[in-house]
Parts: structure tokens; C-alpha cells; sequence
């Protein structure tokens, strides 16, 4: 069975973001996986302090909600991280969650100690929403994830994206938004274990 974390970085409850990654959990549901949903503004997640307290080890040493994630992020099958746009970025408490995992860069990159999998059998995939339709708006997230992705050791399947969701609840008046969404999330889960398996929504 899939084990599926989807992380939620959208502080509005019912929002765009959040409308769009159930839609693509229920898919997955579906199709078999075990889902575990994380909104990261209900956790307290403090920025990286850059205090060099984890380049002997790998470890963060500012003890908060963050401690809780690491072994997550590490262990599961498939990662979803769902983040409105913010100023052609990730959200704050995305961002926050993210330049967190500086301790698993250390471990990674300089330790060369990352345990766990193959690469190739853990997948990531990015699920965003944006007020405005610019062709551009997702690609400063798309680069911040795609490091974030490298660091935690998954394979990045691709994007599910949704430009021109400004106000609450625009996602659910796109004609095709959500049931894609849903049909996609069945699809990953069916399609886990094929290497060349790649998604790339931007409606
Ligand atoms: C602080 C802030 C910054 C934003 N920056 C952008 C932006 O740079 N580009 C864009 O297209 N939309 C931007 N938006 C619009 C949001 O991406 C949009 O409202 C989205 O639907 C919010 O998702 P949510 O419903 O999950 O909160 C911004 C919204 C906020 C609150």
C-alpha cells in the first residue's frame, strides 16, 4: 500500500489549495493509498536560524513541530506538497517547513548518511494554485520544490497546477479542476511502481 503525506501550506481553511489536494487524496484513496493530511500553519515551524547547529550531525537543533516531520518526510512513499502563490513563491509556513530541512541537505549532501530508499521509489509531486494567469507564476515555486524534493530523496513526478484561482472557492467553479484532480490522484497511485510515470497539469 501507498503511504501518502500530503503537506497542506495554505492558512485558508476551505481555500483553493486545500480544495485541490483532497481532490487528488480522495483520488488516491481510491485507488488504495493511506493518506496523511499535515496544514502546516497549524504546526510551529520556525525559520532556519543558519546557526550551523546540525553540519557535524544532520540534526536540527531548535526543538519544535519540525521534529515531528523529519522521520515523515524521510519514510514515505509519496509526497504532496500543496502551496498557494505567494509573491511567485511557496507560502511562508511552506517556505518555513522547507528551508528546515537545511539538517537533511547536511545529512544528504555533506554526510553522505541519508537513510532509507532508492530514490526512484519515493515520488513528490507539487499541487499549486495562483491568483493571476501569468505563464510565469509557478516557476520560482517549481525551482524551490525541486530542490526541496532532492534533498528529502524523492523522485519529482510533476505539477498540478491551477493559475487564475484568486478568490475562495474559484477552484470549485472550474469546470474540470477538481474531477481532474481526483482522476489524477486514482492514476499516480495505479501507475506508482512504472518509473516513466510523469504528470503535468497547468489549467
Ligand atoms: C500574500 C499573498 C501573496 C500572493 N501572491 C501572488 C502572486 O505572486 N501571484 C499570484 O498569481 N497570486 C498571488 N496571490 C494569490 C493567491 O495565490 C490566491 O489567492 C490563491 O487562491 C490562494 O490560495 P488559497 O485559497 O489556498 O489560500 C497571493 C495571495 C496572497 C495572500
Amino acid at each position: 500500500m501507498v503511504k501518502l503525506l500530503a503537506l497542506l501550506g495554505s492558512v485558508r481553511r476551505g481555500g483553493n489549495t486545500q480544495l485541490l489536494l483532497e481532490s487528488v487524496i480522495n483520488g488516491a484513496k481510491i485507488a488504495g493509498a493511506e493518506a496523511e493530511i499535515i496544514r502546516l500553519s497549524d504546526l510551529k515551524i520556525a525559520p532556519c536560524m543558519n546557526c550551523g547547529g546540525c553540519d557535524e550531525d544532520g540534526i536540527c537543533v531548535q526543538k519544535d513541530d519540525m521534529q515531528q516531520l523529519f522521520d515523515k518526510l524521510l519514510t514515505y512513499d509519496l509526497i504532496l506538497l500543496a502551496s498557494p502563490i505567494y509573491f511567485m513563491g511557496v507560502s511562508a509556513w511552506t517556505k518555513a517547513m522547507i528551508d528546515r530541512c537545511q539538517a537533511l541537505w547536511v545529512r544528504k549532501y555533506k554526510l553522505n548518511k541519508l537513510p532509507g530508499r532508492p530514490r526512484e521509489s519515493r515520488k513528490g509531486v507539487f499541487i499549486a494554485v495562483s491568483g493571476m494567469k501569468k505563464p510565469t507564476a509557478f516557476d520560482g515555486a517549481k525551482l524551490t520544490v525541486q530542490s526541496f524534493f532532492a534533498t528529502i530523496h524523492v523522485t519529482y513526478i510533476g505539477d498540478i497546477l491551477y493559475p487564475g484561482m484568486d478568490v475562495k472557492g474559484d477552484i470549485a467553479k472550474h469546470p474540470s479542476a477538481l474531477a481532474e484532480a481526483k482522476k489524477l490522484g486514482e492514476e499516480i497511485i495505479k501507475e506508482f511502481d512504472d518509473p516513466k510515470y510523469k504528470i503535468n497539469i497547468n489549467g
